[in-house]
């Protein structure tokens, strides 16, 4: 029987020899003052980032690289390395490769709201409790996203990646982690008016089932509008920004034309092998979360699911520095972290994995 499934809003957890499904309904809603997130995110993200002259910083190097478990006991280590285990092979949510800062971090804001004292008691509640091994799904996804997020990034796309794409018969882009979907809604209003999104596929990706389930509705917090608004005029938007979305109840309502030519669906980077081939990447802050091993593996997997010349694009602070793949591709604006492919990948590499499609929509006709 297979462990994965189709289905949106849920997302299978197996266990040996049967599934159970279970609902992520109930999730914070996302949009809210991003504050505490953001910060945790750019908390994390600063450990990627090279230092003025261009070096990662010796923390990540020497901190995260080497001694990733630095001042944990080493019983501590042994139940945390359990926990990650037991829920791989219970649920087959691959944690085992995040950054361990982050990761323990997040484990022990569980622990705190479980009124656990040890990862042990952790791992006994979320392996008989779904609902606990829910609640730490949702711990371990940070959702932090927004439309036209850094402004420049967009603006680097549309005048240095938008003039190559016209050239292009069709365009495939591939979002993956998009969370709750504002990237790709951007990215959508960027074709259209660039007058590409006719020919324009876009498959958006998370492991969050309820993440998707939050793009795939469009509808997203009217509170957040006048940021968005600014970040779509900085980002070079041509419109008015208010022609995207009508406003009710509090929400704003994008129009369905936007997602007409996306497809959402559920894939894990740390266990899922490419589905396609893409003239696009988009992974923008979430190699952040993955230590030195499932970044490697994440990078392989793009840079097969390239078309030759294609771009990766990353978040603000990730960059491609000192990685597996850093020699098959050149910097086309090394401040935006927009990359192109420059070269066809060394055939000794894998990405490693199981093949499989993305749980889904998206898994119908597509190539592998
Ligand atoms: C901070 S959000 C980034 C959203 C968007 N790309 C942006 O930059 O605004 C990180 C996302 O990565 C997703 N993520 C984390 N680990 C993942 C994995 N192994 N496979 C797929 N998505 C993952 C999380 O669920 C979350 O939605």
């Amino acid at each position: 029987m297979s462990s994965r499934s189709g289905t949106y809003g849920r997302v299978v957890l197996p266990a040996a020899g049967e599934e159970r499904e279970v609902s992520l309904a109930g999730a914070p809603p996302e949009g809210g003052p991003p504050a505490g997130p953001v910060a945790a995110e750019q908390q994390e993200a600063a450990s990627m980032e090279p230092d003025g002259a261009g070096r990662i910083s010796r923390t990540v190097v020497t901190g995260e690289e080497t001694a990733p478990f630095a001042g944990v006991s080493p019983l501590e280590r042994l139940e945390m390395e359990l926990l990650l285990e037991a829920i791989f092979r219970h649920y087959g949510y691959d944690f085992r490769q995040y950054a361990p800062s982050s990761l323990r971090r997040r484990l022990n804001k569980r622990l705190e709201a479980e009124g656990l004292s040890t990862f042990s008691a952790l791992q006994d509640r979320v392996l008989h409790d779904a609902a606990a091994m829910e609640a730490l799904l949702r711990d371990m996804s940070v959702n932090v996203t927004g439309m036209f997020r850094d402004p420049t990034f967009f603006r680097a796309l549309r005048e240095k990646v938008v003039p190559m794409l016209r050239t292009y018969p069709s365009v495939r882009v591939w979002h993956a982690g998009c969370a709750s979907g504002e990237e790709v809604y951007a990215m959508a209003i960027l074709l259209e008016e660039e007058g590409l999104y006719e020919r324009s596929r876009l498959y958006a990706t998370d492991m969050n089932a309820e993440a998707l389930e939050r793009a795939r509705s469009g509808i997203f917090p009217i509170a957040r509008m006048r940021e968005y608004t600014t970040n779509y005029q900085q980002a070079g938007g041509t419109r008015s920004f208010s022609e995207y979305y009508t406003a009710s109840y509090g929400a704003a309502l994008f129009h369905a034309r936007l997602r007409e030519n996306v497809l959402f669906a559920q894939h894990n980077l740390a266990t899922d092998t490419s589905f396609s081939e893409f003239n696009v990447i988009l992974c923008r802050n979430v190699l952040i979360y993955f230590d030195r091993n499932l970044k490697a593996r994440t990078l392989r997997l793009f840079g097969d699911s390239l078309s030759p010349s294609g771009f990766l694009c990353l978040g603000r602070r990730e960059s491609l520095r000192f990685t597996n793949v850093e020699g098959e591709f050149e910097e086309l604006d090394a401040k935006e972290r927009i990359y192109r492919r420059s070269s066809l990948p060394r055939p000794s590499q894998g990405h490693g994995g199981q093949a499989a499609p993305p749980r889904g929509e998206a898994g119908k006709g597509t190539r592998r």
